[in-house]
């Protein structure tokens, strides 16, 4: 669905990402582990267009049999369009919101009003406690709860790709094994998942490929399951 070659990102000097190459292929959960500063926001944004310095290439191909669609140099309002959906690093909610306008702001889009509104109730039933709380203001929730709202905004776009920017940073265990089980019942449900964490255990127990990301390059890569026995991966993330 996804290829990415030779990807190079700039930010004046500083060369953050060196050449990476990445496939996503439809309908499967792929991981970017690395610890911070490697390159993995680099990576996600890029493909949403957020990134000003970018060579390489970014190569979508949104139907099975039509042509591929070049990412690089299109922007960022494009993205949605195209079927891609990021959940940011950090949340970025809107604080003032409440957790229904929050969520009606990722079907900008969109003008089918139903759709939406069974959009909603989905992300609802997958997000009881975002449920709950339909009429808190976005920035009242706590962290684990504003995280929920963030991926469950970047649902709402209806994409078929959804880039999840560290979904479980910050979040107590509990909430860590939750967040997890959602993005893999959201794979189950037919959308493609690129996945960036740092937590690699639980990144690698649902990935069905993961690409170990060290200063800007790709260092190790293969499925989920092995790289979660692999002895190198064990050592430098998993804590031996
Ligand atoms: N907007 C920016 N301006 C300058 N340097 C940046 C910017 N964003 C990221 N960097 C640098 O690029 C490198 C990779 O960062 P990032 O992609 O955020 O890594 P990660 O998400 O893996 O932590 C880091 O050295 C970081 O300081
Ligand atoms: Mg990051």
């Amino acid at each position: 669905m996804l290829q990415i070659n030779d990807l190079h990102v700039h930010y004046g000097g500083i060369h953050a990402v060196k050449g990476v190459s990445l496939n996503i292929p439809r309908g499967s959960i792929v991981t970017l582990i690395g610890a911070n500063g490697a390159g993995k926001s680099s990576i996600i944004r890029s493909i949403a267009g957020l990134v000003r310095d970018v060579k390489g290439s970014i190569s979508l191909t949104r139907r099975e049999g039509h042509p591929a669609v070049e990412l690089i140099g299109k922007p960022a309002e494009d993205m949605v369009r195209n079927g891609i959906a990021l959940s940011p690093e950090g949340r970025r909610i809107l604080p003032h919101l409440t957790v229904a306008e929050n969520l009606e702001l990722g079907a900008w889009c969109r003008s089918d009003r139903d759709g939406i509104e069974n959009d909603k109730e989905r992300v609802y039933r997958l997000f009881p406690r975002l449920k709950e709380r339909h009429w808190q203001k976005g920035g009242t929730l706590s962290g684990g709860e504003q995280q929920m709202l963030a991926v469950g905004r970047a649902l709402m776009s209806q994409p078929d790709l959804i880039m999840l920017d560290e979904p479980s940073l910050g979040l107590a265990p509990i909430l860590v094994k939750e967040i997890f089980d959602i993005i893999r019942r959201i794979n189950e449900d037919g959308k493609t998942v690129l996945l960036v964490e740092q937590n690699a255990f639980a990144a690698l127990s649902i990935a069905d490929y993961a690409y170990i990301l060290e200063v800007g390059s790709v260092v190790l890569q293969g499925p989920g399951k092995e790289m979660l026995h692999n002895p190198k991966v064990r050592e430098a993330y998993l804590g031996g």
